[in-house]
């Protein structure tokens, strides 16, 4: 792998798992140059204050940032070009400094309700939806960006909505390199990003199927794309991002990460849960998130499988391991990507 310079790196926005907490755990190195709330809905009415602030808490920070310092974009789903202007403006008034809009979500029941990916079958639609919001938020000085896959059912529309995002007035695009009808399913197309990449003039960010440093290298290598955004691989392996800024920065790899620093994580989110969600609630939310790690982790493997049936959570907790502090081994990163 040949060394290559600094770029960005997001994290993916991914409902019911790229919450308030896991932002602020996965982003606590300070390696991440942003995140992405999980989607406000809108169909055709303003909503009120308490709905944004439910899926974007850090709206109430000053700079509606994660505790390190991480920005926030607030991220909302629809179709209506009116409303969701109006609710991008609210969102600013309420204190977002981002609004990215969504045009992937592979869900029927979001897409049978015209949002999300379904979009992407008119190339016009992402301009209109694109250009309403880009034009209310213009005037309040602070900016859209939209999230797209290569199309619905085939690729033959990815430029085109593409472009479409572009000439709406998004100031960056991120690109999940498959269609809706390929849903998660390997390969990510790298090279269609790079198509797009070389379209655009507008940043272009490419998402999908980053797992590691490799992926991370030869997802730029074939897309030309400078910043790139992570989702599934930073939830198995949460040192992914400083991996990623260790090697830009200093061209060597960093050693894996060591089950320690996975178990801390696990632990320090089933603490921050508890505080608001019943124990078997957490249980499960602490098996989706083991179940990542285990696909590319031996020792999260023989966990999950030793933890799959437990229910109580201080057993579970305690099949993790001893909470051995790992703060010693994270240092953090500043925005240079050097060592704080
Ligand atoms: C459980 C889950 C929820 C997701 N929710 C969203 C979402 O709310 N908005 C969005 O734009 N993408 C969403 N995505 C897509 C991710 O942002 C990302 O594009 C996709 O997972 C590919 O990146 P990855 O291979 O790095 O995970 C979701 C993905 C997953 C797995």
């Amino acid at each position: 792998m040949t060394q290559v310079a600094s770029g960005r790196i997001g994290l993916a926005p991914m409902e019911g798992v790229i919450d308030v907490v896991t932002r602020e755990l996965l982003s606590a190195d300070g390696a991440l140059d942003w995140t992405v709330t999980e989607f406000v809905r809108v169909v055709d009415t303003r909503l009120p204050a308490r709905v944004f602030l439910r899926h974007c808490p850090e709206l109430e920070t000053a700079a509606c940032a994660t505790a390190s310092g991480t920005p926030v974009h607030l991220q909302l789903l629809g179709s209506d070009p009116e409303a969701l202007a109006a609710n991008a403006v609210r969102a600013q008034a309420l204190g977002a400094r981002q609004v990215d809009l969504n045009f992937g979500c592979p869900a029927k029941t979001v897409n049978r309700h015209d949002g999300g990916a379904s979009l992407l079958r008119q190339p016009e639609r992402v301009h209109t939806v694109v250009r309403a919001v880009a034009e209310a938020l213009a005037p309040l000085g602070i900016a859209v960006t939209a999230k797209i896959r290569l199309g619905f059912d085939d690729k033959h529309v990815a430029l085109a909505c593409a472009e479409a995002a572009e000439s709406g007035g998004a100031a960056h695009l991120v690109v999940h390199a498959r269609t809706r009808r390929e849903g998660y399913r390997p390969p990510a197309h790298w090279e269609w990003i790079g198509r797009i990449q070389a379209r655009l003039s507008i940043p272009v960010i490419a998402n999908g199927d980053i797992w590691t440093l490799e992926d991370y290298w030869k997802a730029r290598t074939l897309s030309g794309c400078a910043d790139v955004m992570l989702g599934r691989g930073m939830l198995a392996d949460p040192w992914l991002a400083r991996r990623i800024k260790h090697w830009q920065r200093h061209g060597e790899m960093l050693p894996a990460t060591p089950w320690s620093a996975r178990a801390e994580i696990l632990h320090a989110y089933a603490q921050r849960m508890r505080a608001h969600l019943p124990e078997k609630v957490v249980v499960s939310l602490l098996k989706q998130w083991l179940n990542q790690m285990r696909g590319r982790h031996e020792e999260a493997a023989r966990r999950f499988a030793a933890l799959r049936r437990r229910t109580e959570l201080a057993d579970f907790l305690a099949g993790l391991g001893p909470m051995t502090p790992a703060t010693d081994t994270q240092p953090r990163v500043d925005a240079s990507g050097e060592r704080a």
